[in-house]
């Protein structure tokens, strides 16, 4: 049989560059563009027959990505693809996984149901898991993996920051935040973070902490950035030094880069999964290492 051949979606074509690389394969040709009026045109210029084909994704900011995505895959299919594996380093739609008021979509349940009939595989890097424990939960593609990046975020630390204090936002973030502690050989605290509203956040730091350290705020995104930056203000008011930011995923949506820097972040730094300027720590060897288990 053929070797997999690795495709790249725009916006994540050094990535899939750097996984085809790690796995000595091949990258495959296509276009996919927009017309003028926002319908999408997807053209696979490559021979996929009998073959794996590896999708590379920016997920991030979705809903325009994911009928290019869906014509892609289906494409694929029609050509002759043997089987379809999705790299989607951000896998969106997580957060809405209940219904909250009434009559609302639960949009992580239907996303989750129309990718999985796309692709065979799903491959993917610190999902926002929350009220769903496990991606299978909701994932009915026949292959899901999903990875994590504390070890890497915790090896950066430890490279790069003296004396780190890691901060967790939230008893949510305590699973991942423990193991970059662990990892960055540093010790960790979790705060209390209460949401009100889509940009309004209020966030309780504890008493004692020591602030001789270098706080080093890790979350699994960073969206709007009003997490962080109510973070980094009540830890400036502490007598703290400017922290350094650390996400897997940097959706950055609007200003959120330039306002954690303006309020007082010293660096913010974040995973390759949503390719950005912030991007320093290379996840494309944990997926090429893993993705191997799938074809
Ligand atoms: C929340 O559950 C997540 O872990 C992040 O803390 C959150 O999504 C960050 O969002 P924002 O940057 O808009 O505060």
């Amino acid at each position: 049989m053929a070797e997999p051949l690795v495709f790249a979606f725009p916006e994540q074509e050094i990535l899939a560059k750097n996984i085809a690389e790690k796995l000595q394969l091949a990258l495959g040709v296509a276009e996919i563009r927009y017309f003028p009026d926002d319908e999408s045109y997807v053209r696979i210029c490559s021979d996929v027959r009998n073959r794996t084909i590896i999708l590379v994704t920016d997920l991030a900011h979705p809903n325009h990505k994911i009928l290019p995505l869906m014509f892609m895959a289906e494409t694929l299919k029609e050509l002759g693809a043997n089987r379809i594996i999705l790299v989607a380093p951000y896998l969106p739609y997580m957060r809405q996984d209940k219904r909250f008021n009434s009559g609302e979509a639960v949009s992580a349940i239907l996303f989750a149901k129309y990718l999985s009939s796309w692709v065979d595989g799903l491959v993917t890097v610190d999902p926002h898991l929350h009220r769903i424990d496990r991606l299978t939960t909701i994932y009915s593609a026949p292959a899901v993996l999903t990875l994590h990046a504390a070890e890497k975020i915790a090896a950066w630390i430890y490279q790069n920051v003296p004396s780190p204090l890691i901060i967790g936002p939230d008893a949510e973030s305590e699973q991942w935040v423990s193991e970059v502690a662990r990892g960055a050989k540093a010790e960790y605290v979790i705060l209390e973070k209460i949401r009100l509203g889509d940009r309004e956040v209020r966030v309780s730091i504890p008493k004692i902490m020591d602030t001789s350290k270098t706080p080093v705020l890790v979350d699994d995104m960073i969206s709007t950035g009003t997490s962080m930056i109510a973070t980094i203000k009540k830890l400036l008011a502490s007598g703290f030094q400017s922290p350094v930011c650390v996400a897997v995923h940097g959706l950055f949506c609007g200003h959120a880069y330039q306002d954690l820097l303006q309020a007082g972040a010293k660096q913010v730094v974040t995973c390759n999964t949503i390719a950005h300027s912030s991007n320093q720590i290379d996840v494309s060897d944990l997926i090429a290492k893993n993705i191997k288990d799938l074809f």
